[in-house]
């Protein structure tokens, strides 16, 4: 396994610091698949690609474009992530979160993670809007395994509020003066690439799952790892009913985040002008 540690991100900070002039990004943003209108909103002052970043996986799906966009999103300077790793693609889970480490150490205060997810609570309706309020890592692995670097983080960090409250609390209040639906709900992430079969949907359901994808959990927990207060939104692309069940590809999957796609991104203003 690639090894991680300290040296390798100093390495990258470096490479990073002296391609983006003194930028100092105050907010990390993760945009998931079929989510680029947010990134078009960037006033963008650097871009850089993945390959060209010292100890980044490289992107492997073609919907996630992998690249750094460093810039002005509603008044607040970013670091975001067009693109993100997942675990199908055959990244460790430290190689996957490398990122959030790096977006941490380049000073970001705060970080949100968006991603597309099939709704698993029939009450939601495809195409509409979740934050998560907590989340069930079924990957059957962590990204802190392996030796702990103690700079980052305790051994056994506490998860029991993985969302931070006031960053949500921002995210109810826009939706509330916005008319917006805005669901809440658990997260369960699962490696895929396969969709879930009638009978795990049945499974994630009883387990207490709102919402299910492959991303974010890791993300989530590295950033905790580090104390970043993080706040997450799943876009529902899918309805994942076992009675009902259609069969999804990415394209639809793709279409239904780019219709849902606008409410995101007017949340997002709606909280970047509170905080
Ligand atoms: N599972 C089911 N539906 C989905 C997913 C998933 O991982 N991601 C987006 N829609």
């Amino acid at each position: 396994m690639k090894k991680i540690g300290l040296q390798e991100l100093s390495e990258t900070i470096s490479f990073l610091k002296n391609n983006i002039n003194g930028f100092m990004p105050e907010i990390g943003v993760i945009l998931g698949t079929g989510l680029s209108k947010l990134a078009h909103q960037i006033d963008v002052k650097h871009t850089i690609s993945y390959e060209e970043i010292p100890h980044f996986p490289v992107s492997t799906v073609e919907s996630h474009a992998g690249r750094l966009l460093f810039g002005e999103l509603f008044g607040k300077k970013v670091v975001a992530m067009q693109g993100r790793f997942h675990y199908y693609e055959g990244y460790t889970l430290q190689q996957i979160t490398f990122p959030v480490r790096v977006m941490h150490n380049l000073g970001i205060q705060m970080l949100f993670v968006s991603n597309a997810a099939g709704a698993v609570n029939l009450n939601f309706k495809k195409a509409s809007l979740m934050l998560i309020t907590d989340h069930i890592n079924l990957l059957m692995d962590n990204p802190l395994i392996g030796p702990n670097v103690d700079e980052w983080g305790s051994r056994f960090p506490d998860m029991s509020e993985p969302y931070d409250a006031d960053l949500n609390e921002y995210f109810r209040k826009t939706a509330n003066e916005l008319n917006l639906t805005l669901h809440e709900g658990v997260y369960t992430a699962m490696s895929g690439p396969t969709l879930e079969t009638k009978a795990e949907y049945r499974l994630l359901a009883t387990l207490g799952t709102d919402a299910v994808g492959m991303s974010t959990v890791p993300e989530v927990i590295v950033a905790n790892h580090i104390g970043l207060p993080t706040a997450a939104i799943s876009v529902l692309t899918d309805e994942c009913d076992p009675d009902n069940l259609v069969p999804v590809t990415l394209e639809e999957i793709i279409e239904i985040a780019g219709v849902a796609e606008g409410k995101l991104v007017s949340l997002l203003e709606g909280v970047f002008k509170k905080i």
